[in-house]
């Protein structure tokens, strides 16, 4: 089934809104990116003249390709102001609430139920997400990317209780045009990405609490002894130690066990306001971030 999509509106133009962004403009859709922050809006323009300067750089992409995908960018700081999208996903703050808001808000905007109100959510119940759009939550459905977007092959599709099959052949066959290669999990709690990843990043932290070894061994040890990228703290410094908290919170809500309970010394370090790359300092610093 194709997915019918000439206009994509991103709400959002933070690190994940804006990599959706680059990615879909690279794959030739015009995009609409709305962020309510003018800072965010400039800051993302500067990641992607950089991240599609480096992919010129390694000849992903030609130079042209990469201005044209600039050109096909726009950016509105009033969400008035993002009309004539055919496909919307949303990329905003991780809370039910704020994305529940914005998706009624969407889904009153566009009344044409053609048009499909994806969320990016990492962890949330896209069956709830899908109730803030009442009789329009057959066209609410999960389209979780990775961070970085440009790099990650992976877009996991998430049909919420009511999403209409009919979505999510489309979502597919828009990740996949978008270069990606989307894989369906259920709606339970933090999906599969999250339920596996979360807890092992949990477990790094419990570890290091307990004294079994220093951060940099364990992340050494993990990405030596197992071949990951990255070690599992240097990876929730890139993720937010807060946004780790977070997702544990909704996998011992969601999955109803003390065992996915985000590790003391995590929830301590995020109280000390070490969020991990994006604030300078997490389990590692980063001078100059
Ligand atoms: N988030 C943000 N940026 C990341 C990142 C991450 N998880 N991992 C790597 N990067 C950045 C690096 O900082 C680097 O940026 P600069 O050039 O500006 O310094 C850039 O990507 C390239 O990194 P590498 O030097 O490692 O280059 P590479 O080409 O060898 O590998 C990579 C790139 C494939 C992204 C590799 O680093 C990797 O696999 N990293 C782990 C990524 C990962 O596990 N992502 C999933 C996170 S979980 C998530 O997104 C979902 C969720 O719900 C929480």
């Amino acid at each position: 089934m194709p997915h019918n999509v000439k206009t994509l509106g991103v709400l959002g133009a933070g690190q994940m809104g804006g990599g959706i962004a680059q990615v879909a403009a690279v794959a030739g859709l015009t995009v609409k990116v709305f962020d309510s922050f003018p800072g965010t809006i400039d800051k993302c323009k500067g990641v992607h003249i950089k991240s599609l300067g480096k992919l010129v750089e390694k000849a992903k992409i030609t130079k042209d390709a990469a201005d044209a995908a600039s050109a096909r960018i726009s950016f509105v700081d009033n969400l008035e102001n993002l009309t004539g999208c055919d496909w919307l996903v949303e990329a905003v703050v991780e809370d039910v609430n704020v994305k529940k808001d914005l998706l009624a808000k969407l889904a009153a905007m566009y009344p044409d139920e053609s048009v499909v109100l994806a969320t990016n959510t990492s962890s949330i119940s896209i069956t709830e997400l899908a109730t803030a759009a009442g009789k329009g939550a057959h066209r609410v459905v999960g389209m979780h990317f990775f961070n970085p977007v440009p790099l990650m092959q992976l877009v996991e599709v998430i049909p919420g209780l009511q999403t209409s099959p009919e979505v999510v052949q489309r979502t597919l066959a828009l990740a996949t045009a978008m270069g990606k290669t989307p894989l369906e999990a259920s709606d339970r709690a933090g999906f599969i990405s999250n339920r596996v990843l979360m807890p092992m990043i949990n477990e790094a932290f419990y570890a290091w609490m307990e004294g079994v070894a220093k951060p940099e061994a364990i992340d050494g040890i993990m990405k030596l002894g197992c071949n990951f990228p990255m070690g599992p703290l240097t990876l929730a410094d890139f993720i937010g130690l807060d946004t780790c908290v977070n997702i544990m919170n909704v996998l011992a809500d969601g999955l109803n066990s003390d065992r996915y309970r985000a590790c003391p010394l995590l929830k301590q370090l995020v109280s000390a306001g070490r969020m991990g790359v994006k604030s300078g300092r997490g389990v590692y610093e980063y001078p100059g971030k």
